[in-house]
């Protein structure tokens, strides 16, 4: 019996797909590790990340480099896994996960040292409200981090209209920087994902659903599962992979 996708609590879905690897966006953890690397905390610093998934970029970045960060996330199953994994790693005194949407989170304004929003900026209804949003929260020469798709090429319209994606929904690289400047923030630094890093990414769900079918032959819902993301690989391979980029763009808000 196939169980309409409508069905399957997409909480339950985006935790299964991404069960394989450790961040919920398509960069290489080398990357990643570029972008902490290069974030230069001070010390006891406070970090805020947005749509934290699993909290994975919020530890890694304390465990690095000291101070306290809070990471905010609608899924109750994203935060449950990030606090077992704070714990786990002996900073659960040092490092919050508030389950919450990222819009109705309330925090004193310019209290964070750095603040991200990795991957989620439909929470601010687009990339400029996220950036707006993300700066509010920042202390003057504080840093923001946002990551964010954008067209490599004119999307096609079978593309459009597969994924439900409007033209409007993204930019391209160019502008996704000078969005930020346009905001009054000084452009840092952005690393591009390239093809290999998203068919690590995209190829991965494929395999984690299949995985959890075969573990999980009890849930009716498996198949749904499986199948939808056999879909969203089909959407990828057909379009998204010549069309659709993926960056972290990393901007200072002035003095
Ligand atoms: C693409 S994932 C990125 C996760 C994480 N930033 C990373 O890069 O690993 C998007 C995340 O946004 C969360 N999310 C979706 N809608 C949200 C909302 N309205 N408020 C807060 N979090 C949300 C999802 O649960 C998911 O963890």
């Amino acid at each position: 019996m196939t169980v309409p996708e409508s069905t399957v609590d997409r909480w339950k879905y985006y935790d299964v797909i991404h069960a394989d690897q450790a961040f919920w966006n398509p960069l290489s953890e080398a990357k990643v590790a570029e972008i902490i690397d290069l974030l230069r905390l001070p010390a006891g610093a406070r970090m805020l990340d947005i749509a934290s998934g699993r909290g994975e970029f919020l530890l890694r970045t304390v465990e690095r480099w000291g101070g306290s960060g809070i990471g905010v996330d609608a899924s109750p199953r994203c935060i449950d896994g990030a606090r077992e994994a704070a714990a786990r790693r002996g900073i659960a005194d040092t490092v919050e996960f508030v389950q919450s949407d990222g819009a109705a989170f309330e925090a004193r304004a310019e209290s964070f040292d750095a603040v991200s929003c990795i991957g989620a900026s439909w929470i601010w209804g687009g990339y400029r409200g996220t950036l707006e949003a993300l700066t509010r929260w920042t202390k003057p020469g504080g840093l923001i981090l946002s990551g964010e798709p954008f067209w490599k090429r004119e999307p096609s319209p079978e593309h459009l209209e597969a994924t439900g994606y409007g033209h409007d929904l993204f930019g391209t690289h160019h502008g996704n920087v000078l969005a930020g400047e346009e905001a009054g923030l000084r452009f840092l630094h952005t690393i591009v994902s390239n093809e290999d890093d998203w068919d690590h990414y995209e190829g991965l769900h494929c395999y984690s659903a299949d995985r959890y079918a075969r573990e999980h032959p009890e849930d009716p819902e498996a198949t749904a599962i499986v199948e939808r993301s056999r879909r969203e690989f089909d959407h990828y391979l057909r379009w998204g992979r010549e069309e659709l980029g993926w960056a972290v763009y990393m901007f200072r808000k002035p003095l």
